[in-house]
């Protein structure tokens, strides 16, 4: 078992050495069936670029630092994740920031980074958002990740029972070469589906999980008038 794995099982399973780290790492960070989903999802495609927004106690990096796969390079974007309250032991920060191939970025927000990264012309395999849920926030860290993300690349987003991420998500769907890339074998019907009948399809589709991966199928080659309400 790797190293991240076994912190994660920690956690999971000794309140006492949870609750050491923060009292409150829940329902802040990912559960459980949300970790072992994303980590499968990493297992699956084999992102060699990964780029994760919003750190807040490392659990959802653990678990990215737990795939049998795990990215070559792991970008963390959090510049406030030690606001209102850092951790009362440093144990995850530490472990992350040793792990090979992880950059861990404090200083920038995650919009103004990715617009870095866009004018490097660096490319993501894969993606994980749960940084800030304002709808400009998620539109605006969607604008810049649509740039750097490889074709046939994921987003994963959490938050999807927040409406303002709901609906950033629908944008996006209807707006640009986005298709929602969920478990077979509803995958078909809700891929076809979703952009015709839209958000509460979303809705209903994703909430037991609360995750939604969306695939990059193609470079956005929009006109410059395009728009289909969302
Ligand atoms: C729900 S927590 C992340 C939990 C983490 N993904 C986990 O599962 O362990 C949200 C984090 O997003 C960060 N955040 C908020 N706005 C941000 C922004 N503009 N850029 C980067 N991170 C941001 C906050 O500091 C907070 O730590």
């Amino acid at each position: 078992m790797n190293a991240a794995k076994k912190i994660i099982d920690l956690l999971y399973s000794d309140k006492g050495y949870a609750d050491r780290i923060a009292p409150d790492i829940w329902p802040m960070a990912i559960n459980k069936a949300q970790g072992m989903f994303l980590m499968q999802l990493i297992n699956r495609y084999k992102p060699r670029t990964f780029v994760e927004l919003g750190f807040r106690y490392g659990i959802s990096s653990l678990w990215i630092q737990s795939a049998s796969n795990k990215p070559r390079k792991h970008v963390i974007i959090d510049p406030y994740h030690h606001i209102p309250h850092p951790p009362k032991k440093s144990t995850i920060d530490d472990f992350i920031k040793q792990q090979k191939g992880v950059h861990f970025i404090e200083n920038m927000t995650s919009q103004e980074y990715l617009a870095t990264l866009s004018y490097k012309s660096e490319q993501a395999d894969m993606v994980f958002i749960d940084a800030s849920q304002w709808f400009d926030s998620v539109m605006t860290d969607m604008f810049f990740v649509t740039r750097i993300l490889a074709v046939n690349g994921r987003v994963v987003l959490r938050n999807i029972w927040s409406r303002p991420v709901r609906r950033a998500v629908m944008y996006y769907l209807r707006n640009l070469p986005y298709s929602l890339d969920r478990v077979a074998p509803w995958r078909e019907w809700i891929i076809k589906h979703v952009p015709v009948i839209g958000e509460l399809l979303l809705r209903l589709t994703i909430r037991p999980l609360d995750l939604c991966v969306m695939r990059l199928m193609e470079k956005d080659s929009r006109q410059w008038n395009h728009f289909v309400p969302f």
